[in-house]
């Protein structure tokens, strides 16, 4: 039976409520599934500045150098809002992010049917809505170089950021899209903005050209990113996986996201290279939320976005693909039954605890 490593940073606020959950899936797991678990725990963020007064220790990091995926919780909070820059909180998870080579970040939209009235769009044109969004994650604008702001000496200043990419940096973001498309509908959109950035040509040809060489099989469509955020919301259905650059990336996934309803619901991915040899990947799974300092502490936080992010590691780090479809049809089964946390409840609809949710999709991964 193969042993999976795994690294559980819970984190500050509501983390370690919704990461409890994710101990009782992989305690049940380990004792009923394919697979054993090794499991080590750390801290980030506000939590490992009260401990070791830095967001995430070395030794930390190279807990997370060494698993075969880490899971993160939230980090952050208003006790930190006071500390150097250089060690709040978030400082912890771009060391992680950045140390581990984290470059394509996976954010799946997925509207469930129980909650499809929470969308702000009609229940028809979400109901059923399966995205996932491959958003390019160490390049682009967000690092290119120049990046400041100049006096130009006359009252005038100029603020510059630079788009960059090279094509081997393209290339791995798209392998990654069209590898994941072929375990889903076999359909990829790529986007960008050829018609105005240059960038955006040499991501056009790039994707073009590896699709020709290695995936023909996968169907290609290309959209300028304008378009695909109006299409987005006109007929969200139409698309399965969207690969994009950081920036049209960071707003297309928070578009499509909304399109689901509710933040407790969202879970990510994000991935590095593959090693040559084992075909492994370093990897970081988290919800989108963050620490939710409002309702820290009360036990009612949504754990799904958190079990929904242990779902992508099972599928994408584990190769446990089966036991991560039986997790989302348990998460969507809790959902079907009438279980709510309060974040997705209606007005006036009970509500369980974030721990009652948890056992709710433990039954039914059980059943
Ligand atoms: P947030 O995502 O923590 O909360 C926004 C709203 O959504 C709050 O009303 C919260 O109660 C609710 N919410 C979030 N997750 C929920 C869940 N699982 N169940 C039920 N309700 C949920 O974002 P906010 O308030 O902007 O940031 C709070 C702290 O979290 C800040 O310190 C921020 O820096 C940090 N943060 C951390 C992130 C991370 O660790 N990746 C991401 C975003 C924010
Ligand atoms: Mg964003």
């Amino acid at each position: 039976m193969p042993t999976h490593t795994l690294l559980l940073l819970p984190g500050d606020g509501i983390g370690p409520e919704v990461m409890a959950e994710v101990e009782k899936v992989l305690a049940w797991l380990g004792a009923n599934g394919p697979a054993a678990f090794e499991v080590t725990r750390g801290l980030v963020g506000g939590c490992a500045i009260d401990a070791h007064g830095v967001p995430v220790s070395d030794a930390d990091m190279a807990k997370a150098e060494a698993a075969d995926a880490v899971l993160l919780g939230a980090v952050g909070g208003p006790k930190w809002d006071g500390v150097p820059y250089e060690i709040r909180p978030e400082a912890g998870l771009l060391r992680l992010r950045k140390d581990l080579g984290l470059f394509a970040n996976l954010r799946p939209a997925i509207c469930h049917a129980a909650l499809a009235d929470a969308s702000s769009l009609k229940r028809e044109l979400v109901e059923g809505l399966d995205i996932l969004i491959v958003r390019e994650l160490t390049g682009g604008v967000y690092f290119g170089e120049p990046k400041q702001i100049v006096d130009l000496g006359n009252g005038q200043k100029r603020g510059i950021d630079t788009q960059v990419y090279d094509t081997y940096e393209i290339e791995r973001i798209a392998r990654v899209a069209f590898e994941l498309a072929r375990l889903r509908s076999g359909r990829v959109v790529s986007s960008e903005k050829r018609n105005v950035m240059m960038s955006g040509v040499l991501w056009h040809q790039t994707v073009s050209a590896l699709h020709a060489r290695h995936y023909p099989e996968v169907q290609l469509r290309h959209e300028l990113a304008d378009a695909l955020g109006m299409k987005l919301v006109q007929a969200p259905k139409q698309f399965d996986v969207i690969v994009t650059d950081n920036l049209f990336g960071d707003m297309l996934s928070d578009v499509a996201a909304m399109l689901t309803g509710s933040l407790g619901m969202l879970p990510s991915a994000s991935l590095g290279e593959a090693d040559p040899v084992t075909k492994r990947r370093k990897a970081l799974y988290e919800p989108v939320h963050g620490s939710a300092p409002d309702i820290a502490g009360r036990g009612i936080a949504n754990p799904l976005a958190m079990l929904g992010s242990l779902a992508m590691a099972l599928r994408y780090s584990f190769d446990m693909g089966a036991e991560a479809d039986r997790l989302e049809r348990a998460i969507a089964q809790a959902l079907a039954e009438g279980h709510r946390t309060a974040d997705i409840a209606r007005p006036g609809e009970p509500t369980v605890s974030t721990s009652a949710m948890g056992d709710a999709v433990l039954a039914a991964l059980a059943a």
